[in-house]
């Protein structure tokens, strides 16, 4: 038996085992190919099949009809800042950036080389501590679309609802969110997502546009910069990530077997409110740096009463192989990512060490 950690690392992340077991069988020979997958060709008949079933399952996990197209694109989410409003603002157009994180700041900024951008929320000064209520998100009804990134992997903040946009198209950076709960995705005109948190490894970007958004898309763009054209090609314009997709395919089927996406909710919020609870109880000992209403199911982040009590906390931790719990250097602290393949007997361990370590300190 391999021994395996606790992984609570922010992304890259645990991948499920299954899936990990699965690579390791199919992977000198791929279902009587006499290869493997990493040596097919993008072209071949296996891999078309691999791309196709992810966008279905893509499809049919969110509930999204013909009119979405579902894009597996290389860069990273941070490529789709800049290629944002590169295909979607007009020439001399605006667009709206809520401001809650650091890579919502982000990619406010990529937006900020290209085009005028407008800050329809911020919660800087607050330390992002919180996400906005729904009436504080104000922005120009002529923007070409508004930003917001549904889940602050750093500051460990989560958005429960999302703003009623009418015709300002509702664009969403779900990177470390994304297949993790159930929600009305029809009502996003684009979704993006780096896969290295709830969908497979690094090296694939999700990319999710309606119909009536990408007809929107500028013209004269350079061919790799273009959704219309990656779009038209089925994501097959360039060579792909191929073995990121094929992983990818292979947690979706996972997370369809575990009850879809009302499944994996259920198990994410038992998860959150065994630690939420774990921090909560003892409250001069672990504080949570998140507001309580803003908390998120995906990063749970805490302090400590001193520095020097959280780099034990990790110390001691790793000693029991929970592992990937230092807060994001810009931060500090402590923060549990518990993604999608992190289990509730994972959680369970870590609430006893917890608890331990309380007592002992
Ligand atoms: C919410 C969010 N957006 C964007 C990014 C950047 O993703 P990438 O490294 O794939 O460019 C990250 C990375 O952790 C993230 O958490």
């Amino acid at each position: 038996m391999v021994k395996r950690n606790v992984n609570f690392n922010p992304g890259p992340a645990a991948l499920p085992l299954e899936v990990l077991k699965t690579v390791q069988e199919e992977l000198l020979d791929y279902q009587g190919t006499g290869m493997s997958i990493l040596e097919s060709s993008h072209r071949a008949k296996e891999f078309e099949a691999i791309n196709d079933q992810a966008n279905a399952l893509m499809h049919e996990l969110l509930g999204l009809g013909d009119n979405y197209h579902v894009l597996f694109l290389g860069g990273g989410a941070s490529t789709q800042f800049a290629l944002i409003p590169l295909n979607f603002i007009p020439d001399g157009g605006t667009a709206a950036y809520v401001d809650t994180g650091e890579f919502a700041a982000k990619a406010l900024k990529e937006c900020q080389i290209l085009a005028k951008a407008y800050v329809a929320f911020s919660s800087k000064e607050e330390k992002y501590r919180r996400v906005p209520k729904m009436s504080e998100i104000r922005y120009p009804q002529d923007a070409a679309y508004l930003h917001l990134c549904s889940n602050n992997t750093i500051e460990g903040t989560q958005f429960r609802e999302f703003p009623d946009t009418g015709k300002v198209p509702l664009v969403v950076d779900m990177t470390s969110d994304i297949v993790s709960r159930k929600l009305d995705f029809t009502r996003f005109s684009l979704i993006y997502a780096g896969a290295q948190k709830n969908l497979g490894p690094a090296g694939v970007t999700v990319v999710i546009i309606r119909d009536d958004f990408m007809a929107t898309v500028k013209k004269g763009l350079p061919s790799m910069f273009s959704y219309k054209i990656h779009a038209d090609n089925k994501s097959l314009y360039n060579t792909p990530p191929v073995f990121a997709i094929y992983i990818m395919k292979l947690v979706l089927e996972w997370i369809k077997g575990k009850g879809g996406l009302a499944g994996m909710e259920k198990i994410n919020r038992d998860k959150q409110d065994l630690l939420y609870g774990a921090i909560d109880a003892a409250p001069d000992f672990y504080k949570g740096t998140a507001d309580k209403d803003s908390r998120s199911m995906m990063n749970v982040t805490m302090r400590l009463p001193s520095e020097e009590l959280e780099a034990k906390f990790i110390a001691e931790a790793r000693k029991e192989g929970l592992l990937g719990l230092k807060g994001h250097r810009s931060v500090g602290g402590i923060r549990f990512s518990i993604y999608n393949a992190v289990s509730l007997d994972d959680i369970r361990k870590t609430v006893d060490f917890m608890e331990k370590f309380r007592k002992a300190a």
